[in-house]
């Protein structure tokens, strides 16, 4: 059996998982389960980026250790792949005892081989962000990251002669173009290899930065985070530790990473297996970025996409299906709420989940639910048509797969589900069911229409698997089907006849606009006339807003306060006038919570009530009413509460 090894990059865990982590994974899926569809021994590796400044920064802002923090992230990515459906074989955690020693054994080895060297660093260094900086990354002799004046700095440090394979490596790339890819990506790598290439500082005094893998022949070190996070593809493999393993996966067939990390994959990665005498990976490819309704994603933006909350709006398959549909694979793509909207309610609800349901519909209506045998196949020109393109779309999808093509392995399956769609408009059988003595030709009908179904779920099966499993299941298909070789699924058989088919609920109900346009990523704004269908549903959790300092926040007046008084303004339902005591002064303040409270029937459960109210907010007039403050209170369009105190505490007090 061929094997396929494959592989995302390990995402780190200082933050999150984002739409760039799913949208790697997802492809890399996706391909994982193709390979497995057409049989191959698929070993499908992903994993997290532990160590390094990056994740020790993040635990010391939270206040736990390295350890404790990634421990608490790792789950996020975890959780997620669970709800995306994604099938890897192995999770590694570069923290992880069995890589660890292999990448001490990888430094050791290189150690000992001359491939590693120490001398004298000359680069500079930040003292407020306590960051070392080459002379290229500095801006304007600046830190790049705060603009701050950097310090310079001689520091001893180990290197790895990664200069000396500048010639090796840019034959193999000349010579192989498939080597990396897109075409586009390979010429910036040789574009860079055309520079000379230096040596590379593999390591980190202890003194700036403990969070690594100590080098083995210096306990005062530890190693560049990006020599610890590429070793996982070996360690996992069983370098060092299962030489049969090791040669049964290695070389991997596949490096799937964005184009920011392409050159840290294509020359550092790649030199130092030639430093261990290993082969290089068979392929490299660098995907594209996501832009976030027209704009680069970050945080202080605010507008960085996050794949729960896509997934608790609209499901984790539309969400996959979205992200290889809408943008070539290796190009950038504009992530937009709208554009997921426009591609599910017309490709996955109008022309395939109507596919389905009504092919469904039509054999329980009109062959009591048993799909029936053919009786004139391949007579009748459509027949012969749909069969034909059901039989062609394994190349289609193959050599798409093979391209890394994804929008075009899906391209093509729709316009098989748009020809099946029109193949069932053409042959009407519903008339032909209001005639005995068009029987013979309604079987042949609702038969064709059920197995250019039963094709289109074959070939779904690596983008939707829920979907085609849903599919065949209500094609009455069981798990033994599951099990056939895809020779034998992709042929035109029999297989159907006889079988019951089972309706289901709509596979993707249609999501219906409300007036208002949808706020980006939120689901407000957007009701679907079925629930979404889930993997696994989470509450859904507002968009965060961009930072801001302490200054900012220090320019709020926030004071506790009595209510002494409530009633509705007039003609408003939403509206109340509350006195409020901050403590020798009453506040007059017009609050929309009129909806959640009714003091005219039930005064007490505002007078009396300590709560938190901003007090030097500009005063407003709102129906005419001077407002003098603003309460807080949670909740959305609706109010939940109000922020109020467990404590006695005296109205005026500061809060902070
Ligand atoms: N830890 C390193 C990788 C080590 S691999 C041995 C790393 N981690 S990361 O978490 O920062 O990024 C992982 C991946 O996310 C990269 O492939 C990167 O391209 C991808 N993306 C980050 N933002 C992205 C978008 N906005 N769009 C698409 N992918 C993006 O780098």
């Amino acid at each position: 059996m061929p094997s396929f090894y494959l592989t995302t990059p390990l995402y780190y865990v200082n933050d999150a998982p984002h739409i760039g982590h799913a949208y790697t994974t997802i492809a890399a899926d996706t391909l994982a389960r193709w390979r497995r569809l057409c049989g191959d021994a698929v070993f499908f590796l992903t994993g997290t980026d532990e160590h390094g400044q990056k994740v020790e920064q993040a635990a010391m802002a939270r206040g736990q250790t390295p350890l404790a923090h990634a421990d608490h992230l790792v789950v996020r990515f975890q959780d997620l792949w669970k709800r995306l459906g994604i099938s890897h074989d192995d999770f590694i955690r570069t923290t992880e005892a069995r890589h660890v020693t292999v990448v001490q054994a990888v430094l050791q080895r290189l150690w000992e081989k001359g491939e590693i060297y120490a001398d004298a660093y000359q680069g500079w260094y930040c003292l407020p962000d306590e960051r070392f900086w080459t002379e290229k990354e500095l801006v304007d002799g600046n830190c790049p990251d705060c603009l701050r004046p950097v310090t310079p700095i001689r520091e001893r440090n180990y290197f790895f002669r990664m200069g000396k394979y500048q010639d090796a490596l840019r034959d193999h790339i000349r010579q192989d173009a498939s080597f990396i890819r897109p075409e586009n990506r390979r010429n910036e790598v040789l574009g860079f290899l055309a520079r000379p290439l230096g040596d590379l500082c593999i390591s980190r005094p202890k003194h700036r930065l403990s969070w690594g893998v100590p080098i083995p022949f210096d306990p005062d070190y530890v190693t560049y985070v990006w020599v610890d996070a590429l070793v996982n593809y070996i360690s996992v493999a069983g370098y060092a530790t299962d030489d049969a393993r090791f040669d049964r996966l290695w070389p991997c067939d596949l490096h799937l990473v964005g184009k920011d990390i392409l050159t840290t994959h294509a020359v550092y990665w790649t030199t130092l297996l030639m430093a261990l005498d290993l082969p290089l990976p068979r392929h490299i490819f660098a995907h594209g970025w996501w832009m976030s309704e027209g704009e680069k994603m970050s945080k202080s933006r605010g507008n960085v996409v996050e794949p729960n909350q896509v997934v608790d709006a609209f499901g984790a398959e539309p969400f996959r299906y979205f992200l290889l549909r809408e943008v070539p694979f290796g190009q950038d793509g504009n992530f937009s709420q709208a554009a997921l909207i426009g591609r599910y309610n017309s490709d996955l609800a109008n022309d395939l989940g109507n596919l389905v349901s009504r092919t469904v519909s039509l054999i329980a209506q009109f062959s009591d639910g048993t799909i029936p045998a053919p009786v004139s196949e391949g007579s009748v020109t459509e027949d012969a048509e749909i069969k034909q393109m059901g039989l062609d779309l394994f190349d289609a999808v193959e050599a798409a797969f093979g391209a890394m093509a994804f929008h075009q392995a899906l391209a093509a399956i729709w316009r098989y589900v748009e020809r099946a769609n029109r193949y069932i408009e053409q042959t009407a059988p519903w008339t032909l069911a209001k005639k005995v003595s068009e029987r013979a030709r309604l079987n042949t009908v609702l038969y064709t229409a059920a197995e250019a179904l039963r094709m289109l779920a074959l070939y779904l099966t690596p983008f939707l698997p829920d979907a085609s499993w849903k599919i065949n299941h209500a094609l009455g298909l069981d798990a033994a089907y599951d099990e056939m070789p895809l020779a034998l699924r992709r042929g035109w058989g029999e297989m159907l006849v006889g079988r019951r088919v089972a309706c289901g609920p709509a596979l993707f109900p249609r999501i219906e606009m409300k007036a208002h346009p949808p706020k980006p990523h939120a689901a407000e704004g957007v009701s679907v006339t079925q629930p979404v269908p889930t993997l696994d549903q989470a509450p859904e959790r507002p968009m965060l807003k961009p930072p801001i300092s302490i200054e900012e926040f220090a320019r709020l007046d926030l004071r506790v306060g009595e209510i002494r008084a409530a009633e509705r303004v007039p003609k408003s339902k939403k509206l109340l006038k509350l006195s409020v005591d901050i403590g020798g002064e009453v506040r007059q303040v017009v609050a929309g919570i009129g909806a959640k409270y009714a003091p005219e029937a039930l005064p007490e459960v505002l007078v009396g009530r300590k709560i938190v109210l901003l007090v030097n907010l500009k005063p407003a007039q709102i129906m005419g009413i001077e407002s003098q403050g603003m309460l807080l209170a949670a909740g959305g369009e609706s109010v939940l509460g109000l922020a109020t105190f467990l404590e006695e505490i005296p109205p005026g007090t500061r809060i902070k």
